[in-house]
């Protein structure tokens, strides 16, 4: 009997610990999966920026280390750079260095209220036609005058600068500026943007640096520009990005050489996928630019400009309508925000396509 029951019991407790780590192993097995798919997602989408554009990864590195804090993911495109290569890379980012090659010097000579200001690389015609098609379209919202402008640097040779040339004939939107476009110089591009403003573009009360890859929720946007509490001067708003650590592993592309920038974290800044701002900026931060070195993380760059300037980002009234992703395409999201990360030229053209949809 007394034997029976220890059998019993011992019966019990294997199948109890058995069912235990089915349930466990199951369950890690299941969260591992979706970890991986989520993982795969993001990195996949990482690569495709990589190797598609120049300057949209840089977002997809700052989004990847907000949500996955302590993890170096290295995309795997084989088009980056290795920084190993470069021993440190000294800018030479103040805009007085360059010069204009194509300009649109009168093309604020309407007052407008709101300047989109766009960084793009020579070749990505796709991503510029998507948006003359979609928000870059709209030249009135909410009665204020919009502008969309297109920023870029030198084509690869004569054939690349005389299709950009017919297409800047075409649409009077493109700016170009002489340093070589590439990854590595987003901050000479941001800088010449915002000497652009400063000396073509005064009169415009606000001004918005947009990455090429983005859907702008314009009417949202303009809302914010005009609520009662908005400040006219020195007003910076965006998608705020707080502690982040300067990259010191040699490998990563987002590489930042002590002697470049010695602090081990950046200051509070804006990022770089889309921030707003009063137009008096641009030549204040210009301003600053002379005696902050320049680095490779344009967004930070400015954001060491503003500490200068001793200017804080404001953070936007609503921070959720800045988005850097929205995971599945719902409408009613859309209707809400003023960015989001999309994936290619058709997605912003099918999307606008629906929001704008009546209803
Ligand atoms: C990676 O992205 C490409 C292009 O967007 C897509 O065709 C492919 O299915 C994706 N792969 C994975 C594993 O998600
Ligand atoms: C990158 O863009 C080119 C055309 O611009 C396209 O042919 C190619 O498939 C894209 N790469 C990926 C990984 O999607
Ligand atoms: C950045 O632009 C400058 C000026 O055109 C050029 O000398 C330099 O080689 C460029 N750097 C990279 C890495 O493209």
């Amino acid at each position: 009997m007394h034997h029976i029951k220890k059998t019993f019991i011992l019966l019990l407790t294997s199948a109890f610990l058995l069912s235990a780590v089915v349930y466990v192993s199951d369950f890690s097995f299941e969260t591992t999966a979706f970890t991986q798919t989520w993982l795969i997602k993001v990195m996949n989408w990482t690569h495709y920026k990589v190797i598609n554009s120049t300057l949209a990864d840089h977002i997809q590195k700052e989004l990847l280390f907000s949500l996955l804090p302590n993890q170096q993911i290295q995309p795997r495109g084989t088009t980056v750079a290795q920084t190993t290569d470069i021993p440190i890379y000294y800018h030479v980012a103040h805009p007085l260095n360059y010069h204009f090659i194509l300009d649109e010097p009168d093309k604020c000579s309407q007052n407008p209220f709101l300047v989109l200001m766009v960084p793009v690389a020579p070749h990505q015609v796709d991503a510029r036609n998507a948006i003359r098609s979609t928000w870059g379209h709209e030249s009135s919202v909410q009665g204020k005058a919009v502008l969309t402008l297109f920023l870029v640097g030198l084509t690869g040779g004569p054939e690349a600068q005389q299709q950009l040339e017919e297409e800047s004939r075409q649409h009077r939107d493109l700016v170009q500026s002489n340093f070589v476009d590439s990854y590595f110089n987003l901050t000479i591009k941001t800088m010449v943007i915002m000497d652009w403003l400063a000396t073509r573009c005064s009169q415009a009360a606000y001004a918005m640096k947009v990455d090429s890859d983005m859907y702008i929720g314009l009417e949202n946007l303009m809302s914010l520009l005009l609520a009662p509490n908005t400040p006219r001067q020195n007003y910076i708003t965006g998608y705020l990005m707080w502690d982040r650590p300067v990259v010191r592993d040699k490998n990563s592309k987002w590489y930042v050489a002590e002697e470049l920038y010695p602090e081990p974290k950046y200051p509070t800044y804006l990022l770089g996928m889309g921030y707003v701002f009063s137009n008096d900026l641009p030549e204040k931060i210009v301003e600053a630019s002379k005696v902050i070195k320049p680095f490779n993380i344009e967004d930070a760059y400015v954001g060491a400009c503003l500490k200068q300037l001793g200017i804080a980002p404001s953070s936007p009234p609503d921070p959720s309508q800045f988005r850097a992703y929205l995971e599945q395409y719902k409408r009613e999201d859309f209707l809400r925000v003023i960015t989001t990360i999309l994936g290619s030229p058709q997605q912003l053209i099918d999307i606008w396509k629906d929001v704008k949809r009546p209803t």
